[in-house]
């Protein structure tokens, strides 16, 4: 069953989703950052909110949690590990559970990297990805290693099927599609891609979602096997070995002071 995915932008860059099965109201609620924003939009849909799943414990993701538990009595879930620190919650999930909520089948993934207890749940062909996987980038390594970051990755993201829609949860998109055209200037796609981000900025939409397939194709941090990627890593960072790891690291680095 694929959910519909309701994309509500939030504080300055962040985007909380709510998904529905269709034709339903019971609403399943993606990292609230804005309990108020959140629930405005849930009452303006006649939406019944059945649970909140939270992507990992930042602020940004979990701040409006309490407030709609105010509200009404509803589950909050996150990964096992995390449960002391995500406010309000009351069911701890393992890596490669399965869960049914408000109608639809979400699978968890423990990803750590962006955190040690973050999770990304899939849905249907939706991923909802927290700060895990960006359009054109990954998450900042807060609390875990660039190899449990490419293992998070690679090992298992991308082991979803190509047409599995990524949503983030920042816009981030043009800046780091931008970061990789500075290293990966030969992308055809990746240019596009940009000129497209920009377009949707401007006129003020998100950019998510975008397949797993353009990710591929555009997201370097998703490219650190290919051998253009290793050579450009190579002559920025010389000391780089051509391990994709060692060229994930370098780039990890070099975007967070780009
Ligand atoms: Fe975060």
């Amino acid at each position: 069953m694929e959910p519909v995915v309701e994309i509500l932008p939030v504080f300055e860059d962040n985007y909380s989703f709510v998904l529905t099965r269709p034709g339903q109201d019971r609403a399943i609620v993606v990292d609230p950052g804005d309990g108020e924003k959140v629930w405005a939009f849930l009452e303006a849909k006649g939406y019944r909110l059945e649970a909140v799943l939270a992507t990992h414990h930042h602020f940004d993701h979990v701040a409006g949690i309490e407030y709609l538990c105010d509200r009404t009595p509803v589950d909050v879930l996150c990964y096992k590990g995390d449960m002391h620190r995500v406010p309000g919650a009351n069911r701890g999930l393992g890596d490669e559970e399965e869960i049914e909520l408000g109608g639809l089948c979400f699978r968890v993934l423990h990803v750590p990297g962006h955190t040690s207890g973050h999770a990304v749940y899939v849905c249907g062909n939706a991923l909802l990805a927290g700060d895990t996987l960006f359009l054109g980038g990954c998450g900042r390594l807060f609390e875990g290693t660039p190899e449990q970051m490419f293992s998070s990755l690679y090992d298992k993201i991308l082991t979803l099927p190509e047409e599995t829609r990524v949503f983030a949860a920042h816009e981030y998109t043009v800046r780091n599609r931008s970061f990789c055209l500075s290293i990966d200037a030969e992308n055809v796609l990746l240019r596009e891609k940009l000129e497209e981000s920009k377009r949707l900025c401007e006129k003020g939409l998100p950019t998510v979602p975008a397949s797993l397939k353009t990710e591929k194709g555009t997201n370097i941090f998703l490219r650190c096997s290919e051998p253009e990627v290793i050579r450009a890593v190579q002559a920025r960072e010389p000391d780089t070995s051509e391990d994709p790891v060692s060229v994930f690291a370098a780039l990890r680095a070099m975007r967070d002071t780009y």
